[in-house]
């Protein structure tokens, strides 16, 4: 792939991560805490916030966007999935080489917690993926990671 067209990507989704949702901040009640987040509204936030980057698919962009596909970052322990969709990662040379220098953006306040528990919910069970779901109470719990 060129590197201009890498680039061109790299816009589209800085754009389409400037235009997510607004922040939804409503009251929650106790029920809403412990139950997992309905995968259909997981599938609609991918859509829209995530799949630009990472791929409908989930196969992600080789040398640029991680695949969410049979990755244990993101069936892994859901705490750190939880804190890498909320506060964002900044591409540590080693960690993860298919993104050397490449960001993920913080979601924190572009999506709800709902919304962050739905997407984290549907990319741990999409695409044979096959995870526990988490809860709005486990994102809400999460706190930035040192
Ligand atoms: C602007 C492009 C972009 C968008 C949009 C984006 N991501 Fe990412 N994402 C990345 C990059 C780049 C990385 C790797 C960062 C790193 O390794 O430090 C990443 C990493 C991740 C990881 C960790 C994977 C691993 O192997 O450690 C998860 C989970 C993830 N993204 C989920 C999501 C979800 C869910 C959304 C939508 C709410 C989303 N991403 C939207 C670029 C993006």
């Amino acid at each position: 792939m060129s590197r201009a067209r890498i680039a061109a990507i790299g816009l589209a989704c800085v754009l389409t991560a400037c235009s997510g949702n607004a922040p939804n901040q409503r009251a929650t009640s106790a029920a809403e805490l412990r139950d997992p987040a309905s995968s259909s509204d997981g599938a609609r936030v991918y859509i829209t916030n995530c799949s630009s980057c990472h791929q409908l698919d989930g196969r992600g962009v080789p040398g640029a966007f991680p695949a969410l596909v049979a990755n244990p970052a993101v069936t892994g322990n859901p705490r750190a999935v939880i804190a890498a969709v909320k506060y964002g990662l900044r591409g540590k040379p080693g960690r993860n080489r298919a993104a050397l220098g490449r960001v993920m953006p913080p979601w924190q306040g572009r999506l709800s917690d709902r919304d962050i528990a739905a997407v984290v919910t549907y990319i741990r069970f999409a695409w044979h993926n096959d995870a526990p779901p988490v809860t709005l109470g486990d994102v809400r719990a999460v706190a930035p990671q040192r």
